[in-house]
């Protein structure tokens, strides 16, 4: 049956998702690769590659993709990256791209419509949509990735802005002397709570990729070492702390952190919520009330994308 394909394009990683109608994930595909540096093209190119395939095997299951969406680590408005800090994007026509790839590599089928979106926003919507909040309608979303990426939901409703850029908390200023930011800024928050941060702050070469560098600190934190376990609570605490300037801001039901922060929770997630309990205005927080928790699987933007393709197509099944 007609189905979504979700895309996304991480600094270390493609991730490609098939949603079917109902919004189950059917077919997935993860390659680790190093994005960083590569000419836009090519990696949009080959992100195609991998869609293809996985457009092939979703053929196998009688799941037919009819649109697709891209999970893109930056500023994201109009089919266009604006920025992306960390892949050192700017200006990238990245809808246009990747469609004329994918079409290339089939000839004679169906030109997917394609839509783009920033990655955590997607992820946000994956974790309302299947993320079992129940009766959580208000959250703020970040995933640890290379960068901090942010989205907020706000009564059911991802807050959008002026450009589509709102929840880019990962270049929240924590110390204006700081370290250079991928950005142009200093001492923005991912330069503390990000991935190649935490790994460096933890002594871990990330030489191996990302995925098993982050493998390796849950390892030391598990272990008890006592490097490991200090840099994730000191990102725990740089990130309780923007947090509770969010908290102040939004009023959240929930703080919701996905991506590497997952599996690092049990280090990190005391030192943040004890931030936040002395940091929230007055009341508005209590530590350990459960507010402060790990994203579900679900919440990943691979399956947000796709599950966007579906939601369009079920909005308006005549445009497909
Ligand atoms: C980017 C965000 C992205 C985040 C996580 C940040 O550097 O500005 O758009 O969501 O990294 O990848
Ligand atoms: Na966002
Ligand atoms: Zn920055």
């Amino acid at each position: 049956g007609p189905a979504g394909l979700g895309v996304e394009i991480n600094i270390d990683y493609v991730s490609v998702c098939v949603v079917d109608l109902a919004g189950t994930g059917r077919v997935r595909q993860t390659e680790h690769l190093d994005n960083r540096g590569a000419p836009p093209g090519e990696v949009l190119a080959r992100a195609a590659g991998i869609a293809a395939r996985t457009l092939d095997s979703a053929r196998e299951q009688d799941l037919f993709p009819v649109g697709a969406a891209l999970a893109l680590p930056g500023l994201v408005s109009g089919g266009s990256v604006r920025q992306a800090p960390n892949l050192g994007w700017n200006q990238v026509p990245a809808e246009e791209v990747f469609a004329g790839a994918l079409a290339a590599l089939r000839p004679g089928a169906a030109v997917l419509p394609v839509r783009s979106e920033n990655e955590a926003n997607l992820a946000a919507l994956a974790e309302l949509w299947f993320g079992g909040l129940e009766a959580v309608r208000s959250f703020l979303y970040l995933t640890g990735e290379i960068g901090v990426g942010g989205a907020l939901v706000l009564d059911g409703e991802l807050l959008r802005g002026a450009h589509g850029f709102a929840g880019e908390i990962g270049h929240v200023v924590v110390d204006p002397d700081g370290p250079e930011c991928r950005c142009g800024s200093r001492g923005c928050l991912e330069q503390y709570a990000g991935q190649t941060a935490l790994l460096r702050a933890a002594g871990i070469d990330a030489a191996g990729g990302g995925a098993s560098g982050v493998m390796e600190l849950e390892r030391r934190a598990h272990a008890g070492d006592a490097r490991a376990v200090g840099a994730v609570a000191e990102a725990g605490r740089m990130l309780g702390r923007v947090l509770s300037g969010a908290v102040n801001l939004f009023d959240p039901d929930a703080v919701v952190l996905g991506g590497i922060y997952r599996p690092l929770m049990p280090w990190l997630s005391p030192p943040a919520d004890r931030e936040l309990t002395g940091r929230v205005v007055s009341g508005l927080w209590s530590g350990g009330s459960g507010r402060l928790r790990a994203s579900s699987v679900a919440g990943d933007a691979a399956r947000g994308a796709a599950a966007l393709v579906v939601q369009d197509v079920l909005a308006d099944p005549a445009a497909y």
